[in-house]
């Protein structure tokens, strides 16, 4: 059974996100989305909402588990039998920090994998935080994420 660890603060899930989580979930047995609890950034939306957007958006895909961790990512993923990451990879922006975890997460756990999968076109500037913008000045988000959490953002905001 090859399992993955999809991590990140979903802060909320975009189509960016679900579109990494549909591929990797046809190359895994299983795909384990997981959201950061204990980081730094302020986020808009409760754990325990951000796991009910998730859970909502994949709803179609039956190899997907949400679930959340903190902590170092590397304890999390051997504590799910798990040896790879999944990162999704825009444009150039990302390439910097990602590289940097990615080598972190190496030297802490030299048989965890990070396998970084590139960002499809239409999503390669998409970020939470531009969603949030625009929900926040009003501006339609309809492209951008799930039609079925939409409304709880907009709400939000
Ligand atoms: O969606 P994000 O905010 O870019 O996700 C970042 C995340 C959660 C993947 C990253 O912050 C992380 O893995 N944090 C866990 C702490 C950790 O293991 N740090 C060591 C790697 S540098």
């Amino acid at each position: 059974m090859r399992t993955a660890v999809y991590p990140g603060s979903f802060d909320p899930i975009t189509n960016g996100h679900l579109d990494i989580i549909e591929r990797s979930s046809k190359v895994f047995d299983k795909v384990i989305v997981s959201i950061l609890t204990n980081s730094s950034k302020k986020p808009a939306f409760t754990v325990e909402e951000r796991i009910e957007m998730i859970k909502k958006a994949t709803a179609h895909i039956p190899n997907v588990e949400v679930d959340s961790f903190d902590g170092l990512l590397v304890n999390y993923v051997h504590e799910k039998k798990s040896n790879v990451i999944i990162k999704g990879l825009r444009a150039i922006s990302d390439f910097e920090y990602e590289f940097q975890m990615a080598h972190a997460n190496k030297m802490l756990a030299p048989d965890i994998e990070t396998l970084f999968m590139m960002s499809s076109n239409n999503y390669q500037y998409l970020s939470s935080s531009l969603v949030k913008e625009l929900a926040n000045l009003n501006g339609s988000i309809s492209e951008l994420v799930p039609e079925c959490i939409k409304q709880q953002i907009e709400e939000k905001f």
